[in-house]
């Protein structure tokens, strides 16, 4: 058997904020969002995207309301360098859109990013470079204060060569990134930062963006709260400095330590659709985004087409998203369970007969619409699916309202057929099943000819029936009076010999609008004890009702041969 080898693992250390703020505030506003799929995640793609599929991707970003991307690390790499350069030549990157370039604070790389950046006209230059502790014993082989040094010469070239360009409406900004920020001693974090920003020259007017990366998560999404709060207190020139958080996944938890983070004072996200990028990837701007949507809150990041999204993201970096992410997963509409899909229809009722404009669906956060997606896949129906999930699916997708005393009936049907197939149905075979069950029953009774008169006798109104039933092959003529056409129809059926049917309940509804709408009947009958129901779709009602009957006859015939055997 192996050791249990957990004890080589370092706990991570709270940094001991007894005050910490954070937990009592909620988040009101969008951050300012950043998209680094185009360099994070592009960079952990076993395939990078080709040129073509950067553009497309940047394009996407664009649509989707970023207004600030990180379009790559020009000086790392030449194909990086190309993208950028076909941006700013074709000329493809809108007014209101600023980039992002990556580049690690040494002499070489710096000056290949300014030329890189030439003619962009909005541009953040991010700077960069790592101050864990484990880094600089493990890499760098550096005290603090040589990490500090490497960041304060880095950010004065990046300072000289943005003060040397040529102005022509060219704004430069200046982000700066503590590199796993998580893994370093908290007060190493801020003087870093702070030497930073001052020989940037940052200010309330000029802010630079302070980024604090967990490049490698380490602990629980309040440990990394607790750092962003204690940083945001201990900053000088706070005002001075926009704060942006760059959670990775690497403990699950991208998406908490973002959320977190909002509370505790940051006011940007860098992250990637989908949560793609290095091992767990970085922080699922989507989820974020969505998340802040179910809440009430303006993302101010487009998603009502995420299929569509998924799609271009799927195709661009040929990663698959998972049947369950959150809002974008095939899964995340459909209710197996059913209670939940009992719920689920409940909920719908609700809102319809309520004209709610609140969202009050159980089991699903959010209306499936907001995102592109339909109504039609969110019930599948297996043998788990309760009554009321198969009559949803028929109400949604088929506009059949069946009465609720019908819903059992129909459960146990659907669950017989798929506990025999073992497998789902989809909604065109529930309906199909339907059908076959309630509706096209013609044995052994089939109605072949009818015709229905009112007349009036002593001021009541009086219906005939006459028509012509075949039964096993044989024709009958039938008539009867009754007060209604189903009553007429049931005094004819005595002719045939019909008997011992009670009539219980009816319930009808027109089913498609326009000049082909037809009417709908259920029936309901008892017939030795038992209920049995009944389904008549005509364009006339009475025919409807009367044809719903002889369903609900033949049915219970059926039922009783069957058990006779
Ligand atoms: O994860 C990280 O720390 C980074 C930095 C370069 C911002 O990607
Ligand atoms: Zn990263």
């Amino acid at each position: 058997m192996l050791k249990p080898s957990y004890h080589k693992y370092t706990p991570f250390a709270p940094i001991g904020l007894s005050d910490r703020q954070w937990p009592n505030k909620t988040i009101t506003q969008a951050p300012v969002w950043c998209s680094v799929d185009l360099r994070d995640g592009n960079q952990a793609l076993v395939e990078p995207m080709n040129l073509q599929e950067k553009l497309q991707m940047f394009d996407a970003l664009v649509q989707m309301g970023f207004k600030e991307i990180e379009v790559g690390f020009p000086s790392a790499s030449e194909t990086e360098y190309e993208i950028l350069r076909a941006l700013i030549e074709q000329n493809r990157i809108p007014d209101d859109v600023t980039i992002q370039v990556l580049v690690q604070a040494r002499e070489h790389l710096i000056r290949r990013t300014f030329e890189a950046i030439r003619g962009a006209k909005q541009v953040i230059v991010h700077l960069y470079n790592s101050t864990s502790t484990l880094q600089r014993q493990v890499v760098f082989h550096r005290d603090m204060k040589g990490i500090i040094d490497i960041a304060v010469q880095g950010a004065r070239l990046v300072r000289e060569l943005a003060e040397a360009l040529p102005d022509q409406g060219r704004s430069i900004r200046y982000e700066y990134s503590p590199e796993s920020f998580s893994g370093t001693e908290m007060d190493n974090a801020v003087e870093i930062c702070q030497r930073v920003m001052e020989e940037l020259g940052a200010t309330p007017e000029k802010k630079i963006i302070l980024n604090l990366p967990s490049t490698v998560q380490l602990s629980t999404p309040n440990g990394f709260a607790d750092q962003v709060e204690y940083f945001c207190r201990h900053l000088k020139n706070r005002e001075s400095a926009i704060i942006s958080v760059h959670p990775h996944n690497d403990r699950g938890t991208g998406v908490a330590d973002a959320e977190l983070a909002m509370l505790a004072g940051a006011e940007r996200i860098e992250g990637t659709l989908f949560g793609n990028g290095e091992r767990t990837g970085n922080v699922d701007v989507v989820t974020l985004g969505l998340n802040l949507y179910t809440q009430g809150v303006d993302p101010k990041l487009n998603f009502s087409n995420l299929p569509m999204l998924r799609r271009i993201y799927e195709r661009c970096t040929k990663m698959k998203v998972h049947e369950r992410a959150p809002y974008a997963g095939d899964l995340v509409f459909t209710a197996f369970s059913g209670s939940h899909q009992d719920a689920i229809k409940k909920g719908f009722d609700y809102m319809r007969e309520h004209d709610s404009e609140m969202w009050m669906v159980p089991y699903l956060p959010i209306d499936p619409k907001d995102v592109g997606r339909e109504y039609e896949p969110i019930i599948r129906i297996n043998s788990q699916s309760g009554k009321g999930g198969a009559a949803f699916v028929l109400q949604e997708n088929f506009g059949f309202n069946l009465p609720k005393n019908m819903h059992p009936d129909f459960g146990a049907v659907v669950k017989a057929e798929t506990d025999r197939t073992g497998s789902e149905l989809t909604p065109s075979q529930l309906w199909a099943l339907f059908d076959k069950e309630y509706h096209n029953v013609t044995s052994p009774f089939m109605l072949k000819k009818h015709d229905i008169q009112e007349t009036g006798h002593n001021g009541h109104s009086v219906v005939r029936f006459s028509g012509t039933i075949c039964y096993h092959g044989q024709e009958h003529a039938i008539s009867g009076e009754g007060n209604g056409p189903i009553d007429a129809f049931f005094n004819a059926l005595r002719q045939a010999h019909v008997k011992g049917f009670t009539f219980v309940s009816y319930h009808e509804h027109a089913i498609s609008g326009g000049a082909d709408a037809k009417a709908v009947a259920y029936i309901e009958l008892m017939y030795k004890g038992k209920s049995t129901f009944g389904v008549g779709i005509e364009s006339n009602i009475n025919i409807a009702s009367i044809k719903g009957v002889l369903c609900a006859v033949n049915r219970a015939l059926a039922a009783e041969e069957r058990e006779a055997k």
